[in-house]
């Protein structure tokens, strides 16, 4: 080559890998540049109230719900109507309430186009009413699961669980909450949508005035968005009439973990978790809330005050990919000039957990790394374990990673007996089905099967950031009678679209 030409190669070469690095420098410090919203929202949306579900009691006493699966248009503040997915409606669904010791049907329609499930997250239920991915509700059809409400007061949700479709399914809006009664009486704020209100904290990214589905090579995590839903309502404040309001927080968000705080540096009250209230309330400044997880919060009121509800940084490390840096006005809290008395806080709530002492039937280790628990991915057709009705056993969760993950498990409620070696803090003392676990945390759980063994439906354990979940970040386990062994799975290849 002529040394001209050589020169020139090298120029032209140089700049070329000059621009890919650039490019690449600068798509990634976009992609993990913080979010802050602080201060850019304006609430100028009143908060909407899911409305309750109705239902009707029939003669053998069943209470009946009817969801429907749907397809609509909402208006997200966004230029054009967004095309949305929900129950009953265009966005998100109603909220379905029932008491310890009912039984409920609930007849699930699936009008979305493609198949889909509906799950009780959080609901001790036999594994076939459970909605998860072996329950297919196909477009067009109707499924009734039916089971005895048998579980204390809480706030459960439910959302859909197709196998590699659930992030897309619940982005899109089906998700809605369900509140459970019992008749221990505690004289906390109860008046729906009045000072005990639903907050369903979605976070969402847009392409114009759709919701973007697209997952880039950067977002392993999932999809993070800039803009907050609360119960669908974009830039939303809540008018406040009492002193005390309690708001049941659900994350229901596809991978966003939050930081809550009040904007004032305020104080509020955790009085409850993911399986109930807890035993008793914790008075705290912030808490972090991943992908699944409830938390019943007090916040106290002065007239004409106003609060916003916010995410701050993360105090656990998440990772930038994960958005442990970003920063979300979510809503706003205005009091009214004169507010109604509310009850003091009650001083206990409920039973503490109580699975301490029991013997431990079974050890079992949970490695969470990647997008593999225990380095397996979730197969329709493997059972991992089987768990002996009537048994406690001790599950070791651990994230191994530098992504976070949590851990959620149908069925049962557990007691944690230790979070990262140490006693469990107050958030994590009362019955959780879904714990977060930061990079490199490991928890110990305590979960006690007392109900329905059936060797042949498999119930599901998995990361609750939904493309994890997705992508075969879960395994199965049946509950069966003590010396029984797991059925045969039916030969299912169809999860295998990828
Ligand atoms: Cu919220 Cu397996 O689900
Ligand atoms: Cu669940
Ligand atoms: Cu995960």
């Amino acid at each position: 080559m002529k040394r001209t030409k050589r020169i020139l190669v090298l120029v032209v070469g140089g700049t070329v890998a000059l621009l890919v690095a650039a490019t690449a420098w600068f798509g990634w410090v976009m992609i993990t540049a913080p979010i802050d919203t602080v201060g850019e929202v304006d609430f100028d949306r009143p908060l909407a109230i899911p409305p309750l579900a109705d239902s009707t009691v029939d003669a053998d006493g069943v209470r009946t719900f009817d969801l429907t699966m749907q397809r609509g248009t909402s208006d997200l503040g966004r230029e054009a109507p967004t095309p949305t997915w929900g129950v009953n409606g265009d966005y998100l669904g109603p909220t379905v309430r029932a008491t310890r010791g009912e039984q409920v049907r609930i007849n699930v329609t699936n009008r979305l186009g493609e198949s889909s499930t509906l799950h009780w997250h959080g609901m001790h239920l036999p594994a076939a009413m459970d909605g998860g991915p072996h329950q297919m509700v196909g477009d067009g059809e109707t499924w009734s699961p039916s089971w005895e409400i048998n579980q204390p007061a809480a706030t459960l949700w439910y959302h859909p669980h197709p196998h590699g479709r659930t992030a897309e399914h619940v982005y899109r809006g089906v998700a809605g909450m369900f509140i459970i009664d019992d008749e221990n009486e505690v004289d906390l704020p109860s008046e729906y949508g009045v000072d005990d209100v639903p907050v369903i904290v979605q976070d969402k990214l847009f392409d114009g005035s759709d919701l973007e589905l697209s997952h880039g090579i950067f977002r392993s995590t999932g999809i993070l968005g800039d803009h907050v839903l609360v119960n669908g309502t974009p830039g939303p404040y809540l008018e406040v009439t009492t002193e005390r309001v309690r708001l049941r927080v659900l994350n229901g968000s596809n991978a966003r973990i939050y930081n809550f705080v009040l904007s004032d540096g305020r104080p509020f009250h955790l009085v409850g978790t993911d399986g109930g209230l807890l035993p008793t309330s914790a008075t705290m400044t912030n808490l972090e809330v991943s992908p699944g997880e409830r938390a019943e919060i007090v916040v106290e009121m002065q007239p004409g005050d106003d609060v916003v509800l916010r995410s701050e940084q993360l105090v656990s490390k998440a990772g930038r990919l994960a958005g442990e840096k970003d920063r979300l006005d979510i809503m706003e809290l205005r009091a009214a000039e004169e507010l109604a008395e509310s009850p003091e806080l009650p001083e206990t709530m409920a039973a503490a957990p109580d699975l301490a002492d029991d013997d431990i039937a079974t050890t079992r280790q949970f490695d969470l790394s990647g997008t593999r628990i225990n380095g397996r991915e979730m197969d329709m057709a493997r059972i991992d374990h089987a768990v002996e009705l009537d048994t406690t056993e001790l599950w070791r969760v651990r994230n191994r990673d530098g992504n976070p993950h949590n851990f959620h498990v149908h069925d049962v409620q557990f007691q944690v007996r230790s979070y990262d070696g140490r006693e469990p803090p107050p958030h994590l003392r009362g019955w959780k089905d879904t714990i977060w676990l930061p990079q490199g945390i490991e928890a110990e759980l305590l979960l006690r099967f007392t109900d329905h063994a059936d060797p042949d439906v498999p119930y599901m354990f998995h990361c609750h950031l939904l493309r994890h979940e997705d992508q075969g970040m879960m395994g199965q386990f049946v509950v069966v009678e003590p010396g029984d062994r797991a059925g045969e799975m039916p030969d299912s290849e169809s999860h295998d679209h990828h």
